[in-house]
Parts: C-alpha cells; sequence; structure tokens
C-alpha cells in the first residue's frame, strides 16, 4: 500500500500525519483528555473529514473523559448487547479478550467483530463515529482493518453503479447475529431493534459523496430473490474488502482512534494469541443522522 503524501500541517492547529491513501491520519501533540474548544473540535472535524480514521497517539483517558470528549462530536449511543449478568453495556464499554476472572479467554471475544460492518446499521439512524482507546494491546496482532467504501463505490464500473443506484437493503440485530453464527438475537432485543432499511448507495451527509453501505448486518435486498441479492452483496463487499481499498491498524497502547462509520467498513482482526495475550479497547459510538 502507498503511502500518503504528508499533508500541509499548516491546515491544523495540531500535528497531523497521513497514514494511507486510503485514509488515516496520526495526531501527536494534543492531550484530548482535557477538555477541547470549539477551534480544536472543529478542526478533528476537517480532519475527520479528510483523513475518515484519525488515530490520536500517546493518549490516556479515563472513561469518564472519553465519554466527555466523545460527546463533542454527538449524542452516546447505548449498546443492544446485554453483559453476562443481563444488565445494559455502560456508556463506554470494554471491549476485551478478558473474562470475568481478569483472564484472556477466547470465549470472551464476540465473533462478530471480526466481519466487515459498520456500527449500528441495524438502527434507523445508526452511527457517525466509533472510538476505541487501546488501553492493553498484544505484542503481535489484534489489528483492526477499515475499508474505504467510497473509493470502493468510485472504483465499481458504470453497469454496476446503475444496477445498484436504487436498491435498499435490510438491516437488523438479527440477521447481524445468524450472519456470523452468534447466539441468536433474544425476544426482547428483536422487539427493541425491529429491522430496518437503508441504501445501499449511501450519499455521505457532509461530503456529497457516495457509499456502499452494506456489512454482516445486513439481511437482505428487497425486491430481489435472497440468493440473487446475497450474492450481490459478497460481490460488492468483496469489493470494496480489496487489498487497494484497505488500511490495517495496529494499535498502540495510548492509541485512540476515531472513524467514520458512514463510509467505512471495519472488523477486527483474530491474528493474536486470544486465549493467552490481553486485549482492552473502551469504545464509544456517537450516533449520525439517517442515511439517505
Ligand atoms: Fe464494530
Amino acid at each position: 500500500m502507498q503511502v500518503a503524501a504528508a499533508t500541509n500541517s499548516t491546515d491544523y492547529p495540531f500535528d497531523i500525519k497521513p497514514i494511507t491513501d486510503i485514509g488515516g491520519a496520526e495526531i501527536t501533540g494534543l492531550d484530548i483528555s482535557e477538555p477541547i474548544g470549539p477551534d480544536i473540535r472543529d478542526a478533528i472535524m476537517r480532519a475527520f473529514l479528510e483523513f475518515h480514521i484519525l488515530i490520536f497517539r500517546d493518549q490516556d483517558l479515563t472513561k469518564d473523559e472519553q465519554a466527555a470528549f466523545s460527546e463533542n462530536f454527538g449524542a452516546l449511543e447505548h449498546h443492544v448487547g446485554r453483559l453476562a449478568n443481563g444488565q445494559p453495556f455502560p456508556i463506554v464499554h470494554t471491549v476485551t479478550n478478558l473474562g470475568p476472572d481478569g483472564k484472556p479467554s477466547a470465549k470472551t471475544v464476540s465473533r462478530g467483530n471480526y466481519h466487515w460492518h459498520t456500527d449500528k446499521s441495524y438502527h434507523e439512524v445508526p452511527s457517525l463515529t466509533t472510538m476505541l482507546h487501546a488501553k492493553e494491546v498484544p505484542a503481535n496482532g489484534g489489528d483492526t482493518q477499515f475499508a474505504n467504501t467510497q473509493l470502493g463505490y468510485e472504483a465499481l464500473s458504470d453497469e454496476m453503479k446503475d444496477r445498484i443506484a436504487d436498491l435498499k437493503a435490510e438491516h437488523s440485530w438479527e440477521a447481524s447475529r445468524l450472519n456470523v453464527g452468534a447466539e441468536p438475537a433474544s425476544e426482547e432485543q428483536k422487539r427493541e431493534r425491529p429491522p430496518v432499511t437503508h441504501p445501499v448507495v449511501r450519499t455521505h451527509p457532509d461530503t456529497g459523496q457516495k457509499t456502499i453501505y452494506l456489512g454482516h448486518h445486513v439481511s437482505h435486498i428487497h425486491g430481489m430473490p435472497r440468493d440473487e441479492g446475497a450474492a450481490l452483496i459478497k460481490e460488492l463487499e468483496d469489493h470494496t474488502t480489496e487489498d487497494r481499498f484497505v488500511y490495517t491498524h495496529r494499535w498502540r497502547v495510548g492509541d485512540y482512534a476515531m472513524w467514520d462509520n458512514r463510509l467505512l467498513l471495519h472488523r477486527a482482526l483474530p491474528n493474536y494469541e486470544v486465549g493467552t495475550e490481553r486485549r482492552q479497547l473502551h469504545r464509544t459510538v456517537i450516533i449520525g443522522t439517517k442515511p439517505f
């Protein structure tokens, strides 16, 4: 993968360095555990729209500080999942392979994370951004991959663009569970999160660019036989997750990532010793706008 040319860092009131041509930029010299003013907030948002994935290096936020930073960008989202004790996830929840005994365990990892998806697409109003703050990471692996579906869309043939222009897909928490062979959604979860319909070709609300809005929360494409729709979904996902559209992030302790769920698919890679190495990241999700 090509490394992007250096941006003019004077455009931003902090040090920022592009990572790849498909997206990603590293921000250094900014302490986001402290309150940020409107100028810094707006500059972060500009960088977010330009680079899609921001990695703030060397951060150390408490969960309260992470919630406060996150809220600069919108309303915090609750999670549909439940903890082992039946309670909802806290607003800042921990993505981890550690079991209740504090030890690594392959059993605790949510399988869905290993499949390409965009967070909360099973909601009527899905997320704008997800933020992950790395607290403990494996010595090797435990990476997160991002696929730029705006570039994927642009690279489609004109015939394919015409074919998918007006298609709509159903997304649901239930389909999300079924698609990855996870424990089925409970009746309560199905009631709480009924299926929703989104365009397959989404227009980014801030840039007007078209993106491919699919992922493993999708159940089917409306108005198309199931197998034909499934084949089309696979073809589009295989295309937009080709290496040329993908950035693989290797975490460092202290990394604080925020990425644009409106144009990226992402997944975790099971490329570390899940049963022995420790991985803990704190996660917040910000609610976005209804796709069109
Ligand atoms: Fe995710």
